[in-house]
């Protein structure tokens, strides 16, 4: 690896002797400014250095996109992608590279799992350390450590993106890179999280409540999704999850202040490939609805495209047409404060602080208590609840679940693609200096996934700029049992 690393090290510095000699610094275009777009931006100006480029970041509405609050009662919440994973290397580092700190993100509370009807589980100790719990080892036997040890094992492969990356490595498709993880991690695209488990040795028990319950709760969908989100969604059940002191939206922010990139609050309506092939033009409309346009020698799409996402970006000039296949699922995030109604879910008095649905055709997926972004603002008395839905709720919905409702929000999102196991092929490349980051999310869809993506891009259109094409590494990798 070294000997590669050096070898790269040289022909850069030779092609950026090369470059300087006749040509300027490449004008990027990022469309989007949410985590994928700001850290796109972020890494870039690491790659190619401080006035060695310029970077237009485009953002219609506001930066951190999915990565948004709301405020109830004074306070602020997670509205949109609220926990990060211990293990989320990029977005750790984020936050300590900005002076940001982390409060806790999976706050102790009693969970229960719940089919319609009655819990078929519940924790009643006082953390949330789902796998610690002696009940569970009760009701799941030694699955239960058989899902933890999984988890464990994935999360190792799943680093070595973090190695390769460093060492420059890049990949043209999701499917390379996750080889480039896991050979085995391209198999999961293909088949669902229900037989997947099965075929990993999994009960009955543990697929359709535990595993269900964090699909649920985390993507709004049930065990038909494939395994590899599947798996990203139960490590999100595991010990030590965080979130950033004062919204998680920050990062985005702070990302975009040190890229030195130029926001421009308009919306995107087209790119457009002009004669000879090298260059691009973004037409926008601006706050005022004028509608300008820039030109581009690399474009970084960090938005979702599919058929059911606005704005729909459009695409011409190019010799084919683009296709982005599937659709974005919708999930409602509800909050309110009021009391949970202990009678509709048979609790007396016990204090329940997390509901995980184990039933896909229920109103709800989860209701969850939260806490205000700012942990200073102690809330122990005030009860303000998180509800997922894939619908919007109805009042009497609400009125059978809460008692005491103060106060209502609702958001509703395409918060994430609506996976399936057919038709998985997603490339960031889409055309030359045109990448999409976005692609990564049809793995899975996460904070952490977008920084990979978005590093993953920042790399390829570096590479790519200097004319410095192949990785040995995935010459090696993919020709053996793509
Ligand atoms: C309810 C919910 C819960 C979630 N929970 C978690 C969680 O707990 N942990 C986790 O890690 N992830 C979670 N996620 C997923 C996570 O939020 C996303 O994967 C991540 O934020 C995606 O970031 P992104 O930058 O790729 O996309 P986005 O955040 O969607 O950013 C795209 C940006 O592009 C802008 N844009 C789009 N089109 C145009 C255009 N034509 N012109 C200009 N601007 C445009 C949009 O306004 C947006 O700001 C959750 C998501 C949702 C919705
Ligand atoms: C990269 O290749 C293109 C076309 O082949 C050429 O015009 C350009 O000068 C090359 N750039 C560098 C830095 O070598
Ligand atoms: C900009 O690029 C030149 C070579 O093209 C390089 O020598 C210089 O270090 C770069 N600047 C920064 C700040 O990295
Ligand atoms: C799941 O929810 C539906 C709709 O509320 C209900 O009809 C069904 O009985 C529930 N299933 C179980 C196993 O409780
Ligand atoms: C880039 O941004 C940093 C931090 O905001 C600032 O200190 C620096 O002067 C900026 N550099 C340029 C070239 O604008
Ligand atoms: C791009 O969009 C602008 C604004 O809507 C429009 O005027 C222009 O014709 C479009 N160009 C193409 C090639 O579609």
């Amino acid at each position: 690896m070294m000997g590669y690393f050096s070898i790269l090290m040289f022909s850069l510095s030779f092609v950026n002797l090369c470059r300087t000699a006749g040509s300027s610094v490449p004008k990027i275009g990022i469309i989007g400014g949410g985590i994928g777009g700001s850290s796109a931006a972020y890494f870039l100006q690491e790659l190619f250095g401080e006035n060695n480029l310029t970077t237009d970041v485009f953002e219609y509405n506001r930066i951190g996109g999915r990565l948004a609050t709301e405020v109830l009662k004074g306070n602020y919440y997670e509205a949109g992608g609220a926990i990060i994973h211990p293990r989320n290397k990029y977005m750790s580092d984020f936050v300590a590279l900005f002076d940001l700190k982390k409060r806790n993100g999976g706050e102790p509370s009693a969970f229960g799992l719940y089919d319609g009807e009655d819990f078929v589980f519940s924790e009643s100790s006082e953390s949330w350390q789902l796998w610690n719990a002696v009940k569970l080892l009760w009701r799941y036997g030694i699955d239960t450590f058989k899902l933890k040890s999984f988890i464990d094992d994935m999360l190792d492969h799943f680093s070595r993106i973090y190695t390769l990356q460093d060492e420059g490595v890049s990949f043209e498709s999701v499917e390379e890179m996750l080889f480039a993880m896991n050979k085995e991690f391209v198999k999961y695209l293909h088949v669902s999280s229900e037989d997947g488990f099965r075929k990993s040795g999994f009960s009955e028990r543990v697929i359709s409540e535990l595993i269900l319950a964090t699909l649920l709760v985390n993507y709004g969908q049930t065990t038909d999704v494939h395994k590899f989100v599947g798996a990203v969604s139960v490590a999100g059940g595991t010990p030590g999850l965080w979130a950033v002191e004062g919204g998680n939206y920050l990062v985005a922010e702070k990302l975009l202040e040190a890229s030195n990139a130029t926001l421009i609050k308009g919306q995107v309506m087209n790119v457009t490939l002009l004669p000879g092939g090298e260059k691009f033009q973004l037409f926008f409309s601006s706050p005022q609805q004028k509608i300008e346009s820039r030109i581009y020698d690399i474009v970084i799409l960090a938005a979702p495209v599919a058929a059911n996402v606005k704005p729909n970006i459009q695409f011409s000039g190019f010799p084919s047409a683009f296709t982005f296949p599937g659709k974005y699922h919708q999930t409602v995030c509800t909050i309110l404060k009021g009391d949970l109604n202990n009678k509709f879910f048979k609790l007396d008095n016990y204090q329940i602080q997390e509901i995980l649905s184990i039933n896909g055709s229920l109103f709800f997926n989860s209701i969850g208590r939260i806490y205000p972004v700012n942990s200073k603002k102690k809330c122990d008395k005030c009860f303000v609840w998180k509800i997922f839905s894939q619908m919007p709720l109805q009042k009497d919905d609400l009125q059978k679940l809460f008692v005491n409702i103060e106060e209502i929000k609702t958001i509703s999102w395409r918060a994430y693609p609506h996976y399936d196991t057919k038709h998985f092929s997603r490339n960031f490349v889409l055309y030359k200096n045109l990448f999409h980051i976005n692609a990564i999310e049809w793995a899975a869809s996460a904070m952490e996934m977008s920084a990979v993506g978005a590093k993953n891009v920042a790399l390829l259109a570096y590479k790519n700029w200097f004319n410095h094409s192949s990785d040995a590494y995935k010459q090696t990798a993919t020709k053996e049992e793509l």
